[in-house]
């Protein structure tokens, strides 16, 4: 299959389209004038655009499903001062053709490089100063297929608030946060940035890789909570003459990091290192989604971003002070376009799924 050309977040009004997208988002509606038309939302790593059939809409739409790799053509329009996509025709692309496909142009990335954030994260996790929490990160750390998964896992489900180097990213804030919170509050510096760089290792097995991030089968059904004390036990068997006494305090502050029941946490926060851990990811995933919404706003009130559905409200950006990329880089900066994990709750709306 020829190579990817035309991404969507470079699309301009007029412009022939003539090249593969992934399927982010798929509905048949009845237009005014009775017959059906096929809404879609077409994605690639760059962003995501909206596209109308109006011609055998129901003919179509049969052809291809959500996460699918299609070939569209069709030309870009303006619709309400945001750009939308005029399809003619929308193809399923083989599964013969997908081996020669190349991921990276389909799948959203980080935008800090996977390696440099792995490399900030690791020198942070060395400042650990008890000698079994350093074994026990080590154990993570120097396993290379976990390391290796744990660069490119997503930290959420869809597509636009997930991305290759997600969970990479939104952890390397975590331990930088608690890096910082720590002194502040008197806490135990140690057990919250190890707390905090295990937090989410459940992930790994919680969401697919693939296009759609989609809960894996046992994501949906153990959830990465659980996961993630399971792994950490995995571990710490391995580990001679672990502490009894640290094992469970990790362990509560993975099963508390939601903090509420109703927001998915077995166990609500009962130490002030869960309780820090607890308000980290929560903030982390609040600022997270507003700068990814600021990153995609699109459209006339271009001081606004659009609707964020996790805080049922759009967020004003007219002041200027939130020029995040124009910023130095901060290791717990919001200057980088996160994932959030809004989603891992189960999708319904309100702020308990922010984390
Ligand atoms: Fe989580
Ligand atoms: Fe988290």
């Amino acid at each position: 299959m020829p190579a990817k050309k035309q991404f969507a977040a470079k699309l301009r009004e007029d412009q022939n389209i003539n090249d593969p997208f992934v399927v982010l988002h798929k509905q048949i509606s009845p237009s005014r004038a009775g017959r059906n038309y096929l809404r879609v939302t077409l994605g690639d790593k760059s962003g995501k655009i909206e596209a109308r059939v109006w011609e055998g809409a129901d003919e179509l739409a049969a052809r291809f499903n959500l996460g699918d790799l299609v070939y569209v053509t069709g030309v870009v329009t303006s619709y309400q001062g945001v750009l939308q996509l005029k399809a003619t025709y929308i193809e399923r692309i083989e599964e013969s053709e997908l081996a020669t496909i190349n991921w990276g142009d389909f799948l959203p990335a980080a935008q800090r490089p996977v390696g440099e954030m792995w490399a900030e994260l690791t020198a942070l996790l060395d400042t650990v100063e008890d000698g079994d929490l350093k074994r026990l990160i080590a154990l993570f750390t120097d396993d290379e297929e976990f390391a290796s998964r744990f660069k490119t896992a997503p930290a959420a489900k869809g597509m636009h608030h997930a991305y290759i180097g997600g969970l990479l990213e939104h952890t390397l804030s975590a331990v930088s946060l608690a890096d910082r919170i720590a002194p502040l509050y008197n806490l135990n510096r140690d057990i919250l940035v190890t707390g905090a760089f295990l937090h989410d290792i459940g992930k790994l097995d919680e969401l697919s890789s693939k296009a759609g991030f989609d809960y894996t089968t046992e994501g949906r059904l153990v959830g990465h909570i659980v996961q993630g004390v399971v792994m950490l036990r995995q571990k710490t068997a391995g580990l001679e003459n672990f502490p009894q006494e640290l094992l469970l305090h990790l362990e509560h502050m993975i099963v508390s990091h939601h903090g509420e029941l109703e927001w998915g946490a077995p166990k609500q926060p009962m130490t002030l290192e869960a309780l820090a851990l607890h308000s980290i990811d929560n903030m982390d995933a609040k600022m997270a989604a507003v700068d990814q919404a600021q990153r995609e706003k699109a459209g006339p009130l271009a001081d606004w971003t659009g609707f964020i559905r996790q805080f049922d409200r759009s967020f004003y950006t007219g002041f200027g002070s939130q020029e995040l990329s124009e910023q130095p880089q901060t290791s717990a900066g919001t200057n980088k376009s996160k994932k959030k994990n809004e989603e891992e709750s189960g999708g319904e709306s309100g702020q308990g799924m922010l984390f």
